[in-house]
């Protein structure tokens, strides 16, 4: 064999030279050679820039660079940014402007910003959008990267402080992990495995339904050497079968006879690198019989459909219902109905860092390193896969790369689990772009029917709704989504009487699982529109018949709940001004145009129980006290970018009454942090920021107690002492003098908290949720009325979070679910096979998101940490809907269906014209 050319280059200021195949890409060089892993790889085609490096001082996306084309030129990466120990003004700004948050774009983007501010240390906005437009963000909507570069070099921002003892929580407080990410130090899922890790691959399924069998793998073996092993659903120990709810594990790891979607598992490949990647599908011995599949909306609900489970007749998974009050006379005796019927498709979460991990045997322990939302369901579910206790199971999460719901489900942890534990060596396995988005869970695709009634005098009187999900090929995460839909049906507005049904059934396409709302956002397009048309059968101004309407503290949810907090009203107050104002713009533009383009307004609501449906899902936080006086907080709760590792610290440092900056994090890791439950359902703030301050005020008492001191007094942390002072009496505790606790810790305290929720009736009556969040937001859009294309021009958001632990992260909530709302109003379809990858599955860049102006309206929850609900999910709800209002305003046109994609609109438009 001949060896590879050295190719010699200047990496980050120094001298390198590498022994590389010329054609391998420079991305992989630079991770899997050199170790610089801050480069990385989102989609290894070219779509998403998160590889991008500078090659002579010019951005370039490293994925695409043959390592050869770099002989003799000048490399840096994000690593060469920093300089003697010192972020780059560019990395200061980009963290303290909030401008990264999972952090997995952020190296992408700031080499591209690099290149622009070497060329135009001053740029303008609309070369700042220029300049980053290859690199795709799924987080952060963009507006806190723009506004990052737009100040660098500047004095750092007046609102990010180092809050003083006690004043952390509400604090414009800069992230506690944001260096790592501006560093590219930050270590995800496919960043580090050990050297001698064997490497795993999934052969899957090209057909949507077929039975199979497996030939003898003896001649791949012997054709491959370097195949150690190819599992199949035989070699699982335990239960061949996973999913969401703890009596439904319905998703094999590794089909067995039988598939029920492309893309699913069927057997894997484990060995070195080059062999399982060396193989061709076509080369594994998979006996193939296709059945014709059952798809889309009508197709597994007709009579005699083909029964994908034989235990669920008719496809249908489960039906949910809500309802209150005699529907039928109330819409009887309306004076207006309106009606309305939508359709949703597929949507693909679209983080930028595909699924990612390694896995080893520890003796008779096993040991998961992994990208994923929820550790402690990780931990449980790999436990029964592999046919151990859950304590045998330790899940050591790697900063997660983006999530918003779709790294809930198992992805790589089925596969590494059981390839480790069989073969006893460690095996890790990264998934590309193609089979990300092919085998992983979507949004449902939704068909709703509704119809609301309301009085002459602007009244609401009743609702009847019917929802229709498909839930694809398994349960994943069906069951929520039919429950929370008819909670949440009418919208956040007090109805006297309603009715609300849901039905969840199966299809063999890809599952449908959580994404950032579980059903709310395809429910909002429903209720707002029909909002919308009411408002207009009555004349009365679209924002103005929402806020009469909207559902005020002390009365009742459609389940009976009465809320303690609800800031709808104040929120729609908040977008008044703005509403009026480009109200009056548009129908002024509009009175001067072309008629080409036409320019309208929308406004959305919505509402959000924060945690699981009508469900006990506590947290627990524990505290710590190091025999070396370290203070530490033990969560949980992962970060997937929303911020949890920095809104955590503040809670619990308030609670315990000490500088955030003096708390220590240990996060994620089962085996060193309590269960703080699954980062979903906007949870972790209202939910576990209850239990880290209580953790706070638990190690707040305990030492106090030991000090006899009043709960007035200050707690202040020095070289092994904790000082305690009330009034003049000063005590201090010497920490060496405490015994140690089995924990190895010498003072320990723990936080607790449960949402106080019940179960719903038959007639979906209870408390399905400890709190709930409010939205409204508005667009103004222009769309070109002959080819279809919407332009979002700017964008209003009031978001009811009871309290903002922290604005900067609420604002970047606010931003990013916009983003993915816009996506979902006008760009996002997931086709099955047809969209598998970033450059024919479209998601918002940064020249698509428009100016956003945001208003946290802080209407207390009385059982939120210092009032705080959630705003994860109520981010992204009211975008769509909002859209939509403006696309009517500006063209006639009610949308039906999302994506509104320029093709469909012009339909839509031409219809109407009666052409
Ligand atoms: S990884 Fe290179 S562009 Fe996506
Ligand atoms: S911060 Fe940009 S993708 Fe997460």
């Amino acid at each position: 064999m001949t060896a590879n050319p050295p190719v010699r280059f200047v990496l980050n200021g120094k001298d390198t030279t590498v022994s590389a195949a010329p054609i391998r890409r420079l991305a992989h060089v630079l991770r899997d050679d050199l170790g610089f892993t801050g480069t990385k790889v989102g989609c290894d085609a070219g779509d998403c820039g998160a590889c991008t490096v500078l090659l002579d001082g010019r951005q370039v996306c490293a994925c695409m660079v043959p390592v050869a084309q770099v002989e003799g030129r000048d490399v840096v990466t994000v690593e060469g940014l920093a300089a003697d120990g010192r972020l780059s003004a560019l990395q200061e700004a980009f963290h303290l402007y909030g401008a990264a948050q999972c952090g997995i774009c952020t190296p992408g983007m700031l080499m591209a910003a690099a290149d622009l501010l070497r060329r135009n240390p001053r740029p303008t906005e609309p070369e700042v959008l220029d300049a980053l437009g290859g690199v795709l963000c799924r987080c952060t909507g963009y507006r806190k990267i723009i506004e990052a570069v737009l100040h660098v070099g500047d004095p750092a921002p007046a609102q990010v402080v180092d809050p003083a003892p006690g004043c952390a929580v509400g604090a414009r407080a800069a992230k506690t992990d944001g260096i790592e990410k501006v560093t590219g130090t930050e270590i995800y899922g496919a960043d580090r495995a050990p050297a001698d890790a064997l490497w795993l691959r999934a052969v899957r399924s090209p057909h949507w339904s077929a039975t199979f069998s497996l030939g003898d793998p003896g001649p791949l073996h012997r054709k491959y050497p370097g195949l150690v092993k190819v599992l199949t659903a035989a070699a699982v120990p335990g239960n061949n079968g996973f999913g969401i709810y703890p009596n439904v594990k319905d998703q094999p790891a590794l089909a067995d006879g039988e598939v029920l979607y492309r893309g699913e598992a069927v057997v894997a490949l484990v060995g070195d690198h080059d062999t399982v990647f060396g193989i061709r599908d076509d080369e594994v011995p998979i006996i193939w019989r296709v059945r014709d599949p059952v798809q889309g909306f009508d197709a597994p609900l007709a009579p005699g459909a083909p029964q994908l489970h034989k235990d669920k007749p008719g496809n249908i998974l489960a039906h949910g219902y809500v309802a209150k009050g005699d529907v039928d006379a109330a819409l009887a005796a309306a004076d207006i109905v309106v009606d309305c019927e939508i359709e949703t498709g597929f949507v693909e979460h679209a983080y930028i860092e595909p699924e990612a991990g390694w896995a080893r045997r520890v003796g008779d322990r096993l040991e998961i390193t992994v990208t994923t939302q929820t550790p402690y369901m990780d931990r449980d579910e790999v436990a029964q896969l592999i046919g151990i206790a859950p304590e045998r199971v330790r899940i050591i999460p790697t900063a997660c790369g983006g999530g918003f719901g779709g790294k809930l489900d198992l992805s790589v942890q089925p596969l590494i689990a059981v390839a480790a534990w069989v073969l006893d060596r460690p095996v890790r396995c990264v998934y590309n772009r193609i089979e990300s988005m092919a085998s992983t869970t979507k949004r449902h695709p939704s068909r709703i029917r509704a119809r609301y009634g309301c009085t002459r005098d602007g009244r609401l009187a009743g609702f009847d709704g019917f929802a229709d999900f498909n839930t694809g090929a398994y349960v994943s995460w069906g069951l929520t989504v039919k429950d929370r839909v008819p909670v949440h049906a009418t919208g956040p507005y007090f109805v006297p009487a309603m009715r609300a049904k849901s039905r969840a059934f199966f299809t063999n396409e890809t599952p449908a699982g959580a994404f950032r709302g579980f059903g709310v956002p395809q429910a909002a397009i429903a209720h707002e529109a029909l909002m919308d048309m009411m408002a207009e059968k009555l004349g009365i101004d679209r924002l103005e018949f929402r806020h009469r309407n909207a559902i005020r503290k002390g009365q009742e949810t459609n389940t009976g709940q009465r809320l303690e907090s609800a800031g709808l009203d104040q929120c729609l107050d908040a977008l008044r001004p703005h509403w009026r104002d480009w109200t009056e713009a548009v129908e002024a533009f509009n009175r001067t145009a072309n008629g080409i383009r036409r320019r309208g307004v929308g406004v959305g609501c919505m509402w959000y129980g924060c945690g699981n449906t009508s469900l006990s899902n506590p947290s627990t936080m524990r505290m710590g006290v190091a025999p070396d006086g370290t203070v530490t907080l033990y969560s949980g709760a992962q970060d997937i970018g929303q911020g949890t590792n920095t809104t955590m610290v503040q809670a619990a440092a308030d609670g315990l009454g000490i500088a955030m900056a003096r708390l220590r994090l240990v996060w994620g890791d089962t085996d060193r942090t309590p269960d703080s439950g699954k980062s979903s359902a906007s949870r972790q703030a209202y939910v576990s920021g209850n239990a880290a301050k209580r953790a706070g005020e638990a190690l707040r008492a305990a030492i106090l107690r030991l000090a006899n001191c009043a709960q007035t007094a200050t707690i202040e942390f020095g070289r092994g002492t904790i000082e305690v002072r009330d009034g003049r009496l000063v005590r201090r505790i010497e920490i060496a003098a405490l015994p140690a606790l089995a924990n190895g810790d010498v003072l320990s305290a723990e936080g607790y908290f449960d949402p106080p929720t019940t179960p719903l009736d038959a007639n979906g009556q209870g408390n399905p949720y400890g709190t709930y969040g409010f939205a409204a937001q508005i667009a103004e859009v222009e769309v070109d009325v002959e080819l279809g294309t919407v332009k979002a021009r700017r964008m209003a958001a009031a978001h009811d979070v009871g309290r903002a632990l922290n604005p900067i992260q609420v604002e970047g909530q606010i931003h990013g679910g916009i983003a993915q709302g816009l996506g979902l109003a006008l760009m996002e379809e997931y086709m099955p096979g047809r969209t598998e990858n970033l450059h024919d599955y479209l998601i918002p860049t940064i020249g698509d998101v428009p100016e956003i102006a945001t208003y946290i309206i802080e209407d207390p929850e009385p059982t939120g940490p210092w009032g705080a609900k959630g705003i994860g999910e109520p981010s992204l709800c009211a975008t769509a809907p909002a859209i939509f209002g403006a696309i009517h305003h500006a063209t006639g046109v009610r949308v039906t269906r999302a994506p509104c994609t320029p093709d469909r609109l012009r339909a839509a438009i031409l219809a109407r014209r009666g052409k």
